[in-house]
């Protein structure tokens, strides 16, 4: 699956962005593995894909597990496609050796999670979890979010395949590297999670006046980058005041016309800011929603819109209790954490019972091509996921 990336002539790293055409190769190969196991398979019109052993006893009984297909712009290895592949490989495994289980076992691989291409993150679980979604977006091409959605969708629909959106499960189990230091760093083989950080993310345009570099006296610019940057400074200034768990992150940057002797007219950036303290996420959120209020530059004009809200989340309890146990049968240390980073599960966990499974990333190295995890780590999660499988559709 990671190897379909290669074909795509694009840079380093995995770049799997939602309904582009290595996406669409990619879940075009899960499918047609989900049909060589002989497993029943749906596809909703976000491109989500379910594969299903179906139940003996409860068919209408859903453990399902998963993770999503996307990935950022040169993204790594695992995140999300572990998940995935591990999922499928585990439900693989049990229908090998124990047949058909009582209850249905679901393998999801979620369209979209990481809002790398268009200003919308989690479609893929929000949409199955009946949450809504906003179409009216667009790529950074201008391509609508509807229109790519539905072309590329039309191309995972085949014979075979139920166009439908399924119902909800039972429980959700995710499988994920922990895009993070400390599995890693203090030698542990699983991290189970407790919580995952709430996020809030946005788009800042400053607006100036684009003119000529050497004729515009100093005191008549508008120059919509030196603003953008005392901004971004700013932002960085007040972020000291919170905890250092209060993450702020200017991803995104694009400067017009980024030329050099043209005083630069717009500049558009990302702010993505985390916390797993509800309160300082929300007043930090305040800080950045108030930028145009910030002492600028009075000929520039300062918009922000925001565009993704997860609240901090707690997953669930029992059946991270229950991964404990399993852990410690299968001789594997483990700890409980706190995810920074977001995923599926947040939005799961608002209509299933929830609960992760991660394994260490070396050198807590995430999102970049160098992100890595040995193949006995990847092992131990995976024997973990499988016990939990067994445990919840065929015990
Ligand atoms: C998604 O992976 C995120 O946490 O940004
Ligand atoms: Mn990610
Ligand atoms: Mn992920
Ligand atoms: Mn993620």
């Amino acid at each position: 699956m990671a190897e379909i990336n290669a074909l795509s002539g694009e840079q380093s790293g995995q770049n799997r962005l939602v309904y582009s055409s290595t996406w669409i190769q990619a879940q075009q190969q899960l499918i047609a593995w989900g049909q060589q196991l002989g497993l029943r398979v749906t596809v909703d019109r976000y491109g989500t894909v379910y594969l299903d052993l179906v139940g003996r006893e409860f068919p209408g009984q859903i453990i399902a597990t998963g993770s999503h297909m996307d990935t950022v712009r040169q993204g790594g290895d695992y995140d999300g496609l572990y998940g995935v592949i591990g999922g499928l490989e585990a439900i693989a495994n049990l229908a090998k050796r124990f047949g058909q289980p009582k209850k249905t076992l679901r393998l999801i691989a979620f369209s979209e999670e990481e809002g790398s291409r268009f200003p919308a993150t989690f479609t893929g679980s929000k949409h199955y979890a009946r949450l809504p979604v906003t179409e009216t977006i667009n790529d950074d091409q201008g391509l609508s979010f509807a229109v790519a959605r539905a072309q590329a969708v039309a191309q995972l629909v085949k014979d075979g395949v139920v166009f439908e959106l399924p119902q909800l499960p039972e429980t959700f189990t995710e499988l994920h590297i922990e895009q993070g230091p400390r599995l890693f760093d203090q030698k542990i083989d699983i991290g189970l999670v407790e919580s995952i950080v709430g996020q809030k993310r946005y788009t800042v345009v400053v607006k100036g006046q684009a003119n000529h570099a050497g004729t515009t006296p100093m005191v008549d610019r508008a120059d919509a980058l030196q603003t953008a940057v005392m901004l971004i400074h700013y932002l960085q200034e007040q972020r000291r005041r919170f905890s250092e768990q209060l993450t702020l992150t200017v991803g995104a940057f694009a400067v017009l016309p980024n030329t050099a002797n043209v005083i630069p007219g717009r500049v558009q950036f990302t702010v993505d800011c985390r916390s797993s303290d509800a309160i300082e996420l929300t007043s930090y959120g305040r800080l950045v929603e108030n930028l145009a209020q910030v002492e600028t530059n009075p000929r520039i004009s300062i918009e922000i819109s925001q565009w993704t809200e997860t609240a901090v989340t707690e997953l669930d309890s029992m059946l991270l209790t229950e991964h404990q146990k399993l852990a410690d049968k299968l001789g594997f240390s483990w700890c409980k954490l706190a995810s920074g980073a977001g995923h599926d599960s947040q939005i799961m966990a608002q209509v299933a019972r929830t609960t992760m499974i991660f394994v260490p990333s070396v050198g807590g190295i995430s999102h970049a091509p160098a992100e890595y995890t040995p193949t006995a780590d990847l092992e131990r999660g995976l024997a973990l996921l499988t016990a939990s499988l067994y445990e919840q559709a065929y015990g």
